[in-house]
């Protein structure tokens, strides 16, 4: 992450109680994809990054080029916003991409067998405010957002209450470029 993060906690970062979250800069799609390989490397089964912004954000940019980066042979990383998922081997396990903007009803989640994956898997889910109340408490958030005025630049706020996630932000933080 760029020196541009500020980080602040509403509580001791070892808390799993109150949220932690920092904020980032990410000037062009180089840079989230930068920030996606880092997260990557960060990651084990089990995980669920949350990915939230308006459509455009870059939300299927960030998946597309942490999965990438997982990949031992590399493949097309297509948006699963008519699949609603796709799923992907990666050394540590089994990843999955979802994107749940067509959901239609909550049932259809479990029907997916998206709890499971919860568990075992690791998960990275677009438009996650359609879990609604069944949102892992332990996720990670991202939120991206468009700049005003510079079409390429992206606001990122990572959001955890989880403790586990506060040691691989440090690592994240202070990986050289
Ligand atoms: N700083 C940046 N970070 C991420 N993407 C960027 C950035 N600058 C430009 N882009 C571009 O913005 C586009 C984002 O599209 P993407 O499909 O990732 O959005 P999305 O959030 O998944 O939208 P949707 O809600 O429709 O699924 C990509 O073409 C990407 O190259
Ligand atoms: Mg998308």
């Amino acid at each position: 992450m760029t020196k541009s993060c500020d980080q602040t906690s509403s509580d001791s970062p070892r808390s799993t109680g109150a949220d932690s979250s920092v904020s980032c800069l990410l000037p062009s799609a180089e840079a989230t994809a930068k920030l996606a390989r880092q997260l990557a490397t960060q990651l084990h089964p089990g995980d669920c990054l949350l990915l939230e912004g308006p459509i455009g954000a870059g939300k299927t940019h960030f998946a597309r080029s942490l999965i990438q980066s997982l990949m031992v042979q590399p493949e097309d990383v297509p948006s699963p916003t008519f699949t609603l998922v796709q799923t992907y081997d990666v050394p540590c396990g089994e990843l999955w991409h979802a994107d749940l903007y067509r959901l239609s009803a909550l049932e259809e989640i479990e029907e997916l067998g998206l709890f499971e994956a919860f568990d075992d898997a690791i998960c990275l889910i677009e438009w996650p405010d359609r879990l609604a109340e069944l949102t892992p408490s332990h996720a990670l958030r991202l939120e991206l957002s468009l700049d005003q005025t510079e079409e390429d630049c992206r606001h990122l706020t990572l959001t955890w209450s989880d403790a586990k996630w506060q040691n691989r932000m440090n690592e994240i933080a202070n990986d050289k470029p």
